[in-house]
């Protein structure tokens, strides 16, 4: 029998238990809402996964698990030849001493030269609520009753090295969180080259799964790939010193048949917005190992003696109900455990952007302007983007020098921002804090605080540098430098843009042994300024954003609510970018706009319509000059955001239902329906019309059986298992990139 380290947890709290262990069999059950996680001490102290999945009564796992000799898997506990560690389903595995799969954990430990570490169970804590992460971005409660945590404690008893293994699952949600905490309780430091966050091995009865990603690059962020998995390893990483456009810190396996609508999913998502892997290593017995964490590529840690090292967290979602189930769990979940607790639930002011209307070409009056048509029309927010400092006329210089561009702006920012406001709309201001020009007065005093080795030339990236965040004088510089714009112009929004990867990932704040700190130091030093902005100016809303989705991740939400999805603005690419997203994402963190046609990107004509329904489905705004357009487009502008304004409840609050994938045919439709399912929003887009096309129905999802539903004029009610079963006829599209959408309201 197993005792206990500690128990911390109040029993008299009236939530059900979600994290029970169970002595006599060394069994931890963990029960999401939905879902249940069970891990086993075994007999020498190896922790064991036993099962992820569909809730489980059953707490007999006798058997669940049983040793199992194999030919040419050694067996590290002498005189026993049935037990091996590279057969057995690991929580948290290392390599060394018989498993020969992909280790969660690698050391080195240089006072003895030994990569060996034989984790073995010394205790555990259950907890109610989650604790904070150290440095780093987390999901949160709100109270300590939304979830219980679990720190599971092993050791190397030989090198004194102590892992806690950190669970929390949360009441309302089919969601498990982890993250792990390595510390060094011996007297010489120890170099950590992979440590990651989440580590789980499938029984083989899993084993068909397929792997699904998302892929991309800069304008074609978040492609959906699926493949079947197969014998070895399928991952995908970034090395780009960010989440990056070309893989996002995602992926889900799912059953072989699952779909959209059904079977098993499982969802694994990371709290980071650096260089990281994720990957599902099928092995010899058919069984799967799935982890996530920090790339180990270029890292390395040194932990002195009495120091600890913080993983990010990741976040485990399981569903019956196929892809679409996952995603509305994580929306859920994020919405309501990852965003700030001020803007979770907050509708999103309606924005016009400059950038695509003026490039860098604008001054004063020009701003005035468009601010003044665009108010005119019911647009909320006025964001000015890049080239309002320094003496940026393009993109070779002054990023660093947050003062405004003195020609453009005579009497100032504040003085622009006074008379937008007094067109009855917010002012909003675009930053690259992170960033510096070589042609700026900040990298003429100080040509050190950008990334790069004293060995080799500086590479650039759209003519720019990155400033080093891993550095605390750095940070300290951006926080002053943007901080007294935001505290001199009446600023209610910022886009904190980030336009290059990175290179020569060294600091001269550091030695030379401990290079490979950087990039994570880095972003230890980027979510300790965001969160010093989030605390300072609470009511500003901050977008992300990275030459659009290029570290769209949960690290990011965490401090601003909302992102660019993509500089891609076309109306037709786009159904496939924020389908992409929304695998993952909320809707309401997905910021989508309207441009002007011929589109930039690609130089399609869309109807504005079209662009209209597209952009409805995320944060809306305006990407070009209201003013520039006709009358009669004008007209339609104004109905579209007056339509906006009685909808956006329900596109911040509701569930999404994928209904066509634009990545499978010629449409694509999709659903928002509120919490209470009083009402929905249907939009369904054909991309290229088809001769004598098929009879088009669109079978609804997520509505209220019994519910009446008022969709239009034309249509009379109808009940919702008439929606969901017979669905509703689609227009035959007259043209390409037609949209249709419904409003329904239940009467
Ligand atoms: C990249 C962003 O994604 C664009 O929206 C715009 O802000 C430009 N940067 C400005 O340089």
């Amino acid at each position: 029998m197993i005792k206990r380290e500690e128990e911390t947890c109040d029993r008299k709290s009236p939530i059900p238990k979600l994290i029970y262990f169970d002595g006599e069999q060394g069994v931890f059950f963990l029960h999401a809402r939905g879902a249940t996680y069970a891990m086993q001490v075994l007999e020498y102290g190896h922790l064991a996964h036993l099962h992820w999945g569909a809730s489980l009564v059953s707490q007999n796992m006798s058997g669940v698990f049983t040793p199992h000799g194999r030919a040419f898997s050694p067996n590290p506990i002498q005189g026993n030849s049935h037990f091996n560690l590279d057969t057995t389903p690991l929580e948290y595995p290392t390599y060394g001493n018989s498993d020969f799969r992909s280790p969660a954990l690698e050391i080195f430990h240089p006072a003895t030269g030994s990569r060996i570490l034989d984790l073995r169970y010394v205790g555990h804590r259950i907890m109610l609520g989650k604790p904070p992460l150290e440095n780093l971005p987390a999901t949160y409660v709100d109270a300590p009753s939304e979830a219980e945590t679990l720190i599971v404690t092993l050791r190397d008893t030989s090198l004194n090295v102590a892992v806690e293994l950190c669970y929390t699952v949360f009441s309302d949600h089919p969601v498990i969180t982890r993250s792990v905490r390595i510390a060094n309780e011996s007297e010489a430091p120890l170099v950590l080259g992979r440590v990651l966050s989440c580590s789980l091995d499938f029984s083989s009865r899993l084993a068909n799964f397929h792997f699904t990603q998302l892929h991309g690059a800069w304008a074609r962020e978040t492609q959906l790939i699926t493949s079947p998995l197969h014998p070895g390893t399928q991952s995908i990483e970034s090395r780009r010193g960010a989440s990056s456009h070309a893989h996002n810190p995602f992926f889900a396996l799912t059953e072989m048949a699952a779909d959209e609508e059904y079977g098993e999913a499982y969802g694994f998502s990371l709290v980071y917005s650096g260089n990281f892997v994720a990957l599902a290593e099928s092995d010899s017995y058919r069984t799967v190992r799935a982890q996530m964490g920090l790339n180990p590529f270029d890292f390395s840690w040194t932990l002195e003696s009495g120091n600890f090292f913080q993983t990010p967290e990741s976040v485990l979602v399981f569903s019956t109900e196929g892809l679409g189930g996952m995603s509305r769990a994580f929306h859920r979940f994020y919405r309501r455990h990852l965003i700030s607790q001020l803007w979770r639930d907050r509708t999103r002011p309606i924005l016009l952007n400059n950038w695509e209307a003026t490039y860098f070409d604008f001054d004063s009056q020009k701003i005035e302007k468009i601010a003044k048509s665009a108010a005119a029309l019911g647009v909320e927010l006025l964001v000015l983007d890049d080239g309002w400092f320094g003496h940026r006329d393009d993109a070779t210089t002054s990023l660093g020098d947050w003062v405004a561009h003195p020609e453009k702006f005579p009497n100032g920012l504040a003085d622009l921002a006074e008379r937008v406001r007094k067109e009855g709309i917010q002012f909003g201001l675009w930053f690259e804090p992170e960033m510096v020009s070589p042609d700026s007065d900040l990298y003429r005093t100080h040509s050190d605080w950008c990334l790069h080795v004293p060995t080799h030339p500086r590479t650039e990236g759209r003519d720019q540098l990155i400033l080093d965040l891993s550095r605390g004088e750095v940070c300290e510089e951006i926080f002053q430098r943007v901080s007294s714009v935001l505290r001199s112009v009446p600023i209610s929004y910022v886009k904190w843009d980030m336009n290059r990867n990175m290179t020569e990932i060294a600091s001269a704040g550091r030695l030379p042994a401990r290079q490979q700190e950087t990039a994570h130091r880095y972003m230890l030093g980027l979510y300790g300024l965001l969160e010093r902005f989030q605390n300072e100016f609470p009511e500003v809303l901050f977008e992300g954003c990275s030459g659009g989705g290029g570290r769209f991740d949960p690290g990011i939400l965490r401090y601003m609510p909302q992102v660019w999805a993509s500089d891609n603005s076309d109306a037709i690419a786009r159904l496939r970018i924020q389908y992409g997203a929304s695998l993952a994402y909320p809707l309401s963190a997905l910021s989508a706009h309207i441009s002007i046609v011929p589109n930039h990107q690609v130089g399609r004509m869309t109807p504005l319509r079209t662009r209209g329904h597209v952009a409805y489905t995320g944060s809306f705004g305006y990407e070009l000059d209201v003013g520039e357009l006709s009358a009669e487009e004008q007209e339609e502008v104004r109905e579209q955001i007056r339509r906006y304004k009685q909808l956006r409840k329900l596109l911040v609050r509701g569930d999404l239902y994928r209904l066509r994938s634009p990545f499978q045919g010629q449409e694509a439709a999709w659903m928002v329906v509120a919490p209470d399912q009083g009402e929905a929003l249907v939009t369904h887009v054909t991309i290229l019309a088809e001769a004598n096309p098929p009879l088009l129905r669109l079978q609804l999802r997520g509505l209220d059986a019994n519910g009446i539903y008022r969709l239009n004029e034309e249509i009379p009610p109808l009940r919702g298992d008439f929606l969901m079963q017979i669905g509703i006829a689609v227009p035959e599209p007259q043209g390409d990139f037609i949209s249709h959408q419904w409003h329904l309201q239940r009467i």
